[in-house]
């Protein structure tokens, strides 16, 4: 029997506990340590468009919010320039915690982070991704590839169970470095809102869920003898709230 897609509120509820849990990330005890707060994503929960960058730098992680320092204010002229705003799309970074110094992402702590990205496409579900950068360009195409070589190129690829167009393009910070990238930045930007206007790619066959099997109970022992499972200890710290998240 089909199982039901998530409606557009489940999935919204869902992306608020994934970022409940990335609040209490460790997996990376550098930048656990040495972050002020979890920069998880931001913008419209149910956005076609989603931009993936590098990850926090200093002004992000003070803020919580992704891309709100320079880059981010050249992220919001670019998509001005094409009639939207921060509002219509969705905003992340391939790490959630800002790399002490803003180092380049590790990566280990690649390895570790990708999973909230995952879940995070899998929740807002976009048409379009556009990859900033060389680090989540390399990481969404798992591929090596310089960001040189195929910007401006965009291309159907599965990521997780979803297929989308991928866009990969320069990190807006490389025109702040380099003023001549901005017409290369301009002109791939451009393209956007033709690519947001192609039908939506076919999806793959979603796989089927694997059947489930009561659990065996040895025979040696009643139910009443099944050891309870250890609870975990609720934490002590209040939820984070969500207003981070600033979810449209
Ligand atoms: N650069 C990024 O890649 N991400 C941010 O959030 C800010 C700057």
């Amino acid at each position: 029997m089909a199982i039901p897609s998530p409606t557009s509120a489940e999935r919204r509820e869902e992306l608020k506990a994934v970022y409940t849990e990335a609040c209490a990330c460790t997996r990376c005890p550098q930048l656990a340590a040495t972050r002020t707060q979890v920069v998880f994503g931001a913008g419209d929960a149910d956005a076609d468009l989603m931009f993936v960058g590098e990850a926090p730098g200093a002004k992000e992680d003070e803020q919580g919010v992704p891309f709100v320092g320079a880059a981010g204010k050249l992220l919001g002229q670019l998509l001005g320039e094409i009639g939207l705003s921060r509002e219509d799309v969705f905003i992340a970074n391939v790490l959630r915690c800002r790399p002490p110094g803003n180092r380049d992402p590790a990566p280990i702590e690649i390895e570790n982070c990708q999973e909230y990205l995952w879940r995070t496409i899998e929740l807002v579900q976009p048409r379009v991704i556009c990859t900033l950068g060389n680090f989540s360009t390399k990481l969404l195409r798992d591929d090596p590839t310089g960001i040189s070589k195929i910007h401006g190129q965009p291309e159907i690829r599965v990521l997780g169970r979803r297929a989308v167009r991928l866009f990969p393009i320069y990190h807006p910070a490389a025109a702040l470095y380099t003023r001549s990238m901005l017409g290369t930045l301009q002109e791939d930007f451009a393209r956007l809102p033709g690519l947001l206007e192609l039908p939506p790619p076919d999806q793959p066959e979603p796989e089927p869920e694997p059947e489930l099997h009561p659990e065996v109970v040895p025979d040696a022992l009643t139910p009443d003898e099944v050891a309870e499972p250890e609870l975990a200890v609720a934490p002590e710290e209040p939820p984070p709230s969500d207003d981070q998240l600033g979810l449209f």
